[in-house]
């Protein structure tokens, strides 16, 4: 299959390298596609003399990008996004855990699982790492349905052994029995990817950390995913809990969860050790930004994070984000960064939203950009999609102009097509 339109590929991170020269756009370009992954990127037209036999899928002038990448989602919460007027802990108890309560039932978590894979799928979003609630049948679903997609997805159990309703918790030894066996039956299944998932210390007892910090070190192949440091008062739960950790990452570390593979939703008031600690593990930060701002959290510091050389990805959170949308969520972050005095440019969004946010997930070299080698997870965009963005966007003089309206502005109807594992969807 040959693709052709203009594409966009990165050469390096904007973080690093100016982000006017971090990226290539190919304008008449074409990628070529062979068994699902990219065999060739660069002038459309001479592809197309060269595979005279190949399947065009000619998108005029679509930008073709590197499927959007979401670095944490919980799609047992898309029922009950844009619940109004809580803060976390709140939200989880009015909010969150009586949804989660539902995924008893394998055909609600079959049929939430086809929703939200439907609704990212059409917001541009190839891959992502959901969490699942504490049922072992909520993973069952969402891995059978992002299988029969071929969708590159990574999920885990929601481990909880306190402080939720008696529905969803398990305990220290079951959360290490049901995780490992979903493991030993998902990791490494296609595309799938198994992740160690204690929800956040205050919904687990040391036990149940110890025991998932056990689980990791067997497994070190596979990720770990949990929240911290997202609100002040959740902040202050915990040392209540813990009242011998330094931090709210030591209740992490010294039960074996802590590690290069652990992934860390929020990260928003961090202390000098624990930013320390993080970096010389070289752990995935990753900034959930309309969440941020729905919950009323606070602001993640991706200017200070990124220029200390933390590797951070992007992710919707929903649905304590707002918007299954990685545009909106590159808005989000545009938004925060300027709260937080630094204007992001819409390279290192964008780069975030695809190159970043696979590098935290361990996939950096399989998904998240175009080069040869590389999985073939695209999507075409319309940068004029609505009136507002046509309009401004006409009067761009450079790329990156001309890409912003559709970051700050943008939403599904960008998406003119998506193509997983090289098939269209
Ligand atoms: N902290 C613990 N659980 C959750 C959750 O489901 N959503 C968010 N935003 N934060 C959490
Ligand atoms: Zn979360």
């Amino acid at each position: 299959r040959l693709i052709l339109g203009r594409v966009l590929r990165f050469e390096a991170s904007p973080f690093v390298q100016e982000p006017e020269t971090s990226a290539t756009l190919i304008n008449g370009g074409g990628v070529l596609i062979e068994g699902g992954l990219i065999s060739e990127v660069g002038d459309g037209a001479a592809l197309r003399r060269k595979h005279p036999d190949a399947d065009v899928d000619d998108t005029g002038g679509s930008l073709i990008s590197a499927g959007f990448v979401d670095a944490h989602a919980h799609y047992p919460q898309t029922a009950m996004i844009a619940s109004w007027g809580k803060r976390l802990i709140d939200w989880l108890e009015s909010y969150t855990f009586p949804e989660e309560m539902r995924f008893d039932a394998s055909e609600y978590a079959r049929d939430i699982a086809e929703r939200w894979l439907d609704l990212i799928t059409a917001n541009g979003t190839t891959s992502a790492a959901t969490y699942c609630t504490s049922h072992p049948q909520s993973v069952d679903a969402v891995f059978e349905a992002a299988r029969a997609r071929g969708m590159r997805l990574f999920a885990g159990k929601t481990c909880m052994d306190r402080n939720a309703p008696k529905a969803l918790c398990d305990t220290a030894q079951r959360a290490y029995d049901e995780s490992r066996d979903l493991l030993l039956r998902w990791h490494g299944e296609g595309r799938l990817s198994y992740v160690i998932t204690p929800r956040f210390s205050p919904t687990s007892t040391p036990e149940q950390l110890d025991a998932l910090g056990t689980l990791w070190a067997e497994h070190p192949e596979c990720l770990m995913q949990t929240h911290l440091s997202e609100q002040t008062d959740e902040i202050a739960w915990v040392r209540a809990l813990f009242p011998n950790a330094r931090d709210y990452l030591d209740t992490y570390e010294s039960h074996g969860l802590l590690g290069g593979r652990g992934l860390y939703g929020h990260a928003i008031h961090l202390e000098p050790r624990e930013r320390d600690r993080l970096h010389e593990f070289g752990a995935g930060l990753v900034h959930c930004p309309t969440s941020n701002t729905f919950i009323g959290s606070g602001l993640f510091d991706m200017g200070g994070l990124k220029s200390a050389g933390h590797h951070v990805g992007l992710a919707t959170d929903t649905g304590g984000g707002s918007s299954f949308s990685m545009l909106r969520t590159m808005a989000a972050t545009y938004e925060i960064g300027q709260l937080s005095g630094r204007a992001l440019h819409p390279a290192e969004l964008w780069w975030l939203a695809t190159a970043g946010s696979a590098e935290v997930l361990h996939v950096g070299d399989k998904i998240g950009n175009i080069i040869p080698g590389m999985e073939a997870d695209l999507i075409a965009l319309d940068l004029a999609s609505t009136p507002a963005i046509s309009q401004r966007a006409t009067r761009a003089v450079s790329f990156w102009e001309e890409v912003f309206p559709t970051i700050m502005m943008g939403d599904d109807r960008a998406i003119r097509q998506v193509w997983i594992g090289g098939e269209k969807v």
